[in-house]
């Protein structure tokens, strides 16, 4: 095998390793992908500063992300069905950050549960929350959450309804996947996948399967998400919520400025500045387009992160030099889950790192905690005329 270099490197193996439906399901946007595409291509647009003859010497990218020492501030976004990229996969994501230094985020959507992930690793993860129209259930989630010793909550305010995603409707997504021609077909070409879910009894959904009442399987994702998550959810939920939770909020999913300014007043820690990886509302902005937007609204008043269409360490410095606090991986970390298992997120978090590391440097700095919007060359700024 090429020696892998670069997140591209680690998608390709994936692509090759994971069952279609599942890559299919990761590597997607909602209606046309637009805005799927643009978070990252938005990030190839922003032009660095270098810097020469500055001291290089003793660089850390070490910060802090909602007072938690972080290795780098790069979290683990929470991503429905990992466990499904690779067998036990949100175990061995779990297993990857809690070895770099970095937090993991549990989807509500995971395969793994909440006291499965919290079993096998020895420091926090932080647990995304989907609200339900179930508010026992909802109310349940929580508790299990705090007693498994998750240190932080992400609250998801964007999937109240699910955007149409193409691919998964013409895949028919499900987990475990039904056994028809077309997918007997395509797993029998992804032994290794199959090997390893032969091996765990971690198949389907560990957070509700057997928890939300009545519910025996989840074997169509979007109609089951329709039927369950509460389409009437509000700032007076997120209240609740955060009243029984009683710990550190992180709200996900702002692209608003006005909405910015609700989550302060929530009284949360924390917002993710958040399109849900362009797979809600196609037509969105991409994220690090608006994200300076919602630092100058209320960055000052709340910490603000991002994620969205970061592959690699360059795109966390952008991200980092237009104030965000923190930033997350989703797919970047997915890639290395279903090409290499545990190794190839650690892989991933390697690679950012080092990218991160080395821009950091180019740019004249030693600390991440330095970086600002004078490392950026803004647009009005690189324009030749002789370009033409
Ligand atoms: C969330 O679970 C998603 O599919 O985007």
């Amino acid at each position: 095998m090429a020696k892998i270099t670069c997140i591209e490197d680690l998608r390709v193996l994936a692509e090759r390793r994971v069952p279609r439906m599942f890559y299919d399901y990761a590597d997607s946007g909602s209606w046309t992908e637009s805005t799927y595409r643009n978070n990252a291509s938005d990030f190839a647009r922003i032009r660095l500063r270098q810097k020469v003859a500055v001291n290089m010497e003793g660089r850390s990218t070490a910060s802090q992300m909602i007072g938690q020492d972080v290795a780098m501030p790069v979290a683990l976004a929470p991503t429905g069905l990992t466990g499904m990229q690779c067998a036990d996969g949100e175990i061995k994501a779990a297993k990857a950050a809690e070895k770099f230094g970095v937090p993991f985020t549990l989807s509500t959507m995971s395969i793994c549960s909440i006291e499965d992930v919290a079993e096998n690793t020895s420091v926090p993860f932080w647990f995304q929350l989907y609200v339900m129209r179930d508010k026992e259930y909802l109310g349940n989630l929580i508790d299990r959450a705090k007693a498994a010793g998750c240190s932080a909550l992400v609250l998801t305010l964007d999937l109240q309804i699910i955007g149409h995603r193409f691919k998964d409707t013409k895949n028919g997504l499900s987990a475990p996947p039904k056994p028809t021609l077309k997918n007997i077909i395509n797993l029998s070409t992804k032994w290794r996948w199959g090997l390893g879910m032969l091996g765990t009894k971690r198949r389907s959904f560990g957070n509700i399967v057997g928890h939300a009442k009545g519910v025996k399987s989840v074997s169509n994702l979007a109609e089951w998400t329709n039927a369950q998550f509460d389409p009437a959810l509000s700032w007076d939920d997120v209240q609740w919520i955060k009243d029984r939770w009683a710990g550190k909020l992180i709200i996900k999913g702002i692209l608003d400025a006005d909405d910015a300014r609700l989550a302060v007043k929530s009284g949360a820690d924390a917002i993710i500045v958040s399109n849900h990886g362009g797979r809600q509302l196609d037509g969105a902005l991409s994220t690090i387009e608006i994200l300076p937007e919602i630092v100058d609204a209320v960055g000052d008043q709340i910490e603000v992160h991002m994620d969205g269409g970061i592959t690699s360490g360059q795109d966390v410095l952008k991200a980092l030099a237009l104030g965000a606090k923190g930033t997350y991986i989703g797919r970047a970390f997915l890639y290395g889950l279903g090409a290499m298992g545990e190794q190839g997120v650690t892989k991933a978090l390697e690679m950012i790192h080092h990218e991160l590391d080395l821009t950091m440097a180019f740019c004249g700095h030693r600390k991440v905690t330095e970086l600002s919007r004078d490392n950026l060359i803004p647009a009005d700024k690189v324009f030749n005329p002789y370009l033409g």
